[in-house]
């Protein structure tokens, strides 16, 4: 199936719709249109992307060969309501949430419909700029077997990355996502607080310690994260520990502790020799 030909709509015309819309244009692949709750965001987005604005879901339904709904998961379900009462026979039916899987789509068998869900591993934070950024994106792929192949195929011909994933995984894989994005955040933040009640400004926390966090990142992206291990559960400076725990507020302690036992493990990987049973015990592992 050559579906660089096909025609793609988006029923949801928000940061997601707008930057994948924009994204497939500017790489020549036929975006057909927008249909979205407001009909002002439906035509500010086939604006942006030179297609065309619906009125009528059963309209740009019937005008496409692939739809993606890129409308906030909570809304995923209602939309496939509204459109698996129309013919969908043979059509490629798509949504971008991370944590839900292509099961929402339920009966999809009895419409004709292959379905699916694609979620791009990014951040849209701008729906005017976000396409820019893209190309360096993995994306995931679930769904029916039938065009899984042909999924991948487009999205590899853009210069993408392509994981294929097993449905029932895909809370887990979410889980992966958010770990990596936003509890990092949450570290990252809590990291200059700390810094902050050393009297230095919340401007000047964030950029004192943005070199270590830059540096960390790359690091484990060139080397690993056994070669990227640093610091005093790796050394096993046990008395360092020791004034963490000293100073650290009560309610991140848990945190710190467990954060600490999964370094923990990382070090013990790396040096099989050295014997860690001390630091482990301060840090209430088993
Ligand atoms: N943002 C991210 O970083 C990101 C990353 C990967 C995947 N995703 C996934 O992508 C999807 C979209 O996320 P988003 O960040 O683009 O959300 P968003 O910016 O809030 O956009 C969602 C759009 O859906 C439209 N919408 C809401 N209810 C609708 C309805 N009943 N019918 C038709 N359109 C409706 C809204 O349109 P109006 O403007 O017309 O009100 C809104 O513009 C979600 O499943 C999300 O999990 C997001």
């Amino acid at each position: 199936m050559e579906v660089v030909y096909l025609k793609i709509s988006f029923i949801g015309a928000g940061k997601v719709g707008f930057s994948l819309g924009k994204y497939f244009s500017v790489n020549n692949l036929n975006v057909k249109g927008y249909y979205s709750k407001s009909f002002k965001s439906s035509k500010e987005a086939a604006k942006f992307t030179n297609s065309t604005a619906y009125e009528d879901i059963k309209e740009i339904v019937n005008d496409s060969d692939i739809l993606f709904i890129t409308t906030p998961d909570d809304v995923i379900f209602n939309i496939w309501q509204q459109i698996s009462k129309l013919n969908l026979k043979n059509k490629i039916i798509c949504h971008t949430s991370g944590s839900l899987s292509s099961r929402i789509f339920s009966n999809a068998n009895n419409s004709g419909a292959y379905v699916y869900s694609v979620h791009p591993m990014f951040p849209f934070s701008d729906k005017l700029n976000s396409y820019k950024k893209l190309k360096q994106a993995y994306f995931s792929i679930e769904g029916d077997k039938t065009h899984i192949e042909d999924l991948k195929n487009l999205l590899e011909c853009l210069g993408n990355k392509v994981v294929v994933i097993n449905g029932e995984k895909k809370h887990l894989y979410h889980l992966a996502n958010v770990t990596v994005s936003n509890l990092a955040l949450a570290l990252l933040n809590l990291g200059c607080k700390y810094m902050e009640n050393c009297g230095v400004s919340s401007e000047d926390s964030l950029k004192a310690l943005f070199p270590l966090i830059e540096s960390n990142i790359m690091n484990i992206k060139e080397r690993g994260f056994l070669k990227s291990i640093t610091g005093p559960i790796e050394r096993g400076d046990i008395g360092t520990v020791m004034s963490h725990l000293e100073v650290i507020p009560d309610e991140d302690k848990p945190l710190y502790k467990n954060l600490s036992l999964v370094l923990l493990q990382i070090a013990r990987e790396k040096h099989s020799e050295k014997d860690y049973s001390k630091l482990n015990e301060i840090l209430g592992g088993i």
